[in-house]
């Protein structure tokens, strides 16, 4: 229960936040607050509830459900967002319920997971990192806003910048991958997609960040399980990202399923109202994730739906999705005096607010325009922006002899694997409105790419799942069937290069589709073996959505290529890129372990007393593999080869007020034009806190022509160097730093500075 004092802090802190001179109110302000004047608790109330669509608007409600009841809500002003709502004829006749029959004429918002594309897809999220190109996944974002839109929608419920270290979890699909700096940039880069510098203007989208916090760290990476982590973690690691796109202006956040310090975040006055809305001067609102308010009687938080709602408002969570804690409980305890109507008329405030930035008191229906749908969803020229960030999104991880690029001219070709010829996986899981079998397969791609005289053995091998693949159920795995294999064996024998597409169904990562197994499924790697007795030029593509434990592929393939699911246009993005059209550039940002029994695995980790090998056993490894990734962090191959100079510091000591400058020179020593990563991290050897062995803190892409260098310089400021105590306090500490310069996490080389007072 809570107590008259919990209450009283509250309070304040809403005070504190709201502490707006009058003169200085903006126009939202000012129109928000003369709207609040007018609405009747109730109608507040309405504007906090958010409903899925259960009805199809286009047609007649269905009977004997609740989708009737659901639209006389909304002709009540009781729903203040609608998800799952899509396109521009249903959301224009859903708007048109609200402000024409609600007393005030409110509109609604209508939120989607757009996660990585409306109809056109682009690669995953975890793809796009990949790319470790901020205008890359800029881009991306920016089309999915134009056609997301274009459908009637308002807002999206991305990015997800939940930092990810377990590849058993099936989100590290959705995320930037294992590193807080790349995912607070990257992060930015994406709400700046979505949002552009204008929200009222018909093509852009309010963003969403989530999920807030901690959810990326659920214990043993199943999904929704325990989190427990220290606040030197949450500080350091999870917050990062959210305090960057807070600042970068994201309009909206979701909290998270999980527990975090033995409270739900949904429930976390810390992290909503002191972190969030206190110090870091959030004005947008706050959503709870599906169902998240309800759940804290699950996890044992509230003792009933009505406690769940109590705690949930008190702690900040502005908006309930589909718990209807709020329209059940919230006037009760106004009425009760357990809820101060402040906290009501903040929440409120916030979402008029994002409503009013989003046009829709101007124009409730300028999203809603059929002509622009038609237009703009899935245009020619839409694709062609997701083949070029698909081609981005690609990490070369082997390339022995030089056996990839291919001649187009080449005169045979196998195209062997489950994934060849596959038009759906590559659309990949959170996939919004893709239609299914969309995609452009992998044998499509290579068909449209190669000379007329290119012969194209195709042979699926073997089959990857059985049964029906759907969004909503468990997947089923082909364990025996080697019936396909004596047809891809003859393909691959009368082939000159063979290209096997192995991994993942898409269905197999991404929400409540953890695995305690990330090898290859099924029949996969005997066919590898099979083909490879036949035929030694085996090219694999690898198609998945988490990093996969893969070390007898990666010793016997000769080349493999990470394509991740790549969209839409993903075989036309392979075969860019495997005849050369493309020169990959992607790097991991995710470490790939050798087996599962190496997770969490991930490169910024803390120093053990005992790192290294001694003359017996007391010392922190493994005894039956190395402590190493099979590919770290940072890792990814190109065409060319790079030759990094020595790297040089323009002093030896800085001040705290001051900055340092790190130079080297970059050659293009190879024979095609490409792109390299130059990723810059920082290790503080001795500090109060323990610090990881290596920080990512800065990275930059730089484009070479064969025979070309360029002088790459990097300016660290001493913010740079700081970090959080285990409190939340921001310490920058003097003494010895390590630069660590180079291609990947771990082939660096390294100068050292030191910071005085
Ligand atoms: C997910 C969210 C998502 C929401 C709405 C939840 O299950 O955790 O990320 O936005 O559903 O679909």
């Amino acid at each position: 229960m809570i107590k008259k004092l919990n209450l009283v802090i509250i309070s304040l802190l809403i005070l504190s936040s709201c502490n707006i001179d009058k003169n200085t109110l903006s126009k939202e302000d000012e129109f928000v607050s003369e709207l609040l004047e007018k609405m009747t608790l109730s109608e507040k109330i309405g504007q906090l509830n958010q409903h899925t669509s259960r009805w199809e608007m286009t047609g007649p409600a269905p009977k004997n459900d609740k989708s009737q009841d659901q639209l006389e809500l909304i002709k009540n002003g009781d729903v203040g967002s609608m998800l799952n709502v899509t396109g521009a004829d249903a959301t224009r006749k859903a708007q048109q319920l609200a402000v024409e029959n609600s007393r005030l004429g409110i509109p609604m918002i209508f939120g989607y997971d757009v996660i990585h594309g409306y109809q056109t897809m682009f690669p995953i999220p975890l793809a796009e990192a990949s790319s470790w190109d901020p205008e890359i996944v800029k881009l991306s974002a920016q089309v999915a806003a134009k056609e997301a839109s274009a459908a009637g929608l308002q807002w999206t419920f991305a990015p997800m910048m939940d930092v990810g270290r377990d590849a058993r979890w099936g989100r590290v699909m959705e995320g930037c991958g294992e590193d807080p700096y790349l995912a607070s940039v990257l992060s930015v880069a994406r709400v700046k997609g979505f949002q552009g510098d204008n929200l009222s203007k018909n093509n852009t989208i309010a963003a969403c960040a989530k999920h807030f916090a901690g959810y990326g760290f659920s214990e043993s990476g199943r999904d929704y399980n325990t989190v427990d982590i220290s606040t030197y973690t949450l500080h350091n690691i999870v917050l990062p990202p959210f305090k960057a796109v807070t600042e970068a202006g994201v309009s909206t956040f979701m909290n998270s399923f999980n527990i975090i310090n033995g409270t739900p975040a949904t429930a976390s006055i810390y992290l909503q109202r002191s972190l969030l809305k206190g110090l870091w001067n959030f004005e947008g609102f706050v959503l709870s994730d599906w169902a998240s308010i309800e759940e804290m009687t699950t996890h044992g938080a509230a003792e009933d739906l009505k406690e769940a709602a109590l705690l949930a408002i008190n702690a900040g969570s502005d908006m309930d999705m589909e718990s209807h804690a709020y329209s059940k409980y919230l006037k009760e305890l106004v009425e009760e005096e357990k809820v101060d109507e402040k906290l009501i008329d903040d929440a409120v405030k916030r979402i008029l607010k994002i409503k009013y930035k989003l046009g829709l008191f101007e124009d409730p229906y300028q999203y809603s325009n059929i002509e622009r749908e038609k237009k703009e969803i899935y245009s020619k020229e839409n694709r062609d922006i997701a083949r070029k960030v698909a081609r981005h999104s690609m990490v070369l991880l082997k390339n022995e002899k030089q056996l990839l690029p291919l001649s187009k001219q080449i005169k045979s070709i196998a195209v062997i694997g489950p994934l060849a010829a596959n038009k759906d996986i590559p659309l990949g899981s959170w996939r919004a409105k893709a239609i299914k079998n969309s995609a452009v397969s992998l044998l499509e791609g290579i068909q449209s790419a190669v000379s007329a005289k290119t012969k194209i053995n195709y042979s699926k091998g073997c089959n990857l799942t059985i049964g029906d693949r759907s969004f909503l159920q468990e997947l089923s795995f082909e364990e025996n069937d080697k019936s396909g294999f004596p047809d891809a064996i003859k393909a691959a024998q009368n082939s000159e290069v063979v290209i096997m597409a192995l991994g993942e169904d898409c269905w197999q990562s991404g929400e409540g589709r953890s695995q305690t197994d990330i090898r290859l499924k099924g029949q996969q790697l005997d066919l590898f073996n099979a083909i490879k007795k036949v035929n030694k030029n085996i090219i694999v593509v690898l198609m998945n959505g988490r990093p996969l434990a893969i070390p007898e592929l990666s010793e016997k393939a000769p080349a493999i290529l990470e394509t991740w699911f790549g969209g839409s246009e993903a075989g036309n993005a392979i075969a860019d890129v495997l005849f050369g059209d493309y020169n990959p550039s992607g790097k991991l940002t995710i470490s790939f372990p050798r087996s599962v029994g190496q997770c969490p695995i991930y490169y910024n980790h803390m120093n053990t007393g005992r790192p290294t090998s001694t003359n017996n056993v007391f010392w922190s490894h493994y005894t039956d593999s190395p402590n190493t990734p099979l590919y770290p962090f940072g890792y990814g191959l190109s065409y060319t080869s790079f030759t990094y100079g020595q790297a040089t510091i323009n002093s030896d000591e800085i001040k705290k007020n001051e900055s340092i400058q790190v130079k080297l020179s970059l050659a293009n020593t190879g024979n095609f034009k490409g792109e390299e990563v130059v990723q810059l991290y920082i290790q503080d050897p001795k500090a109060t806190y323990a610090r990881p062995v290596k920080e990512l803190k800065k990275f930059k892409k730089i484009k070479l022509e064969p025979g070309e260098s360029k002088e790459v310089s990097f300016i660290l400021e001493a913010k740079d160097l700081g970090y959080y105590s285990p409190e939340g306090e921001f310490l920058i500490e003097s003494g010895v730093y390590h630069i660590y310069i180079g291609e990947n996490s771990q082939e660096v080389q390294q100068v050292n500075f030191t910071l005085i007072d």
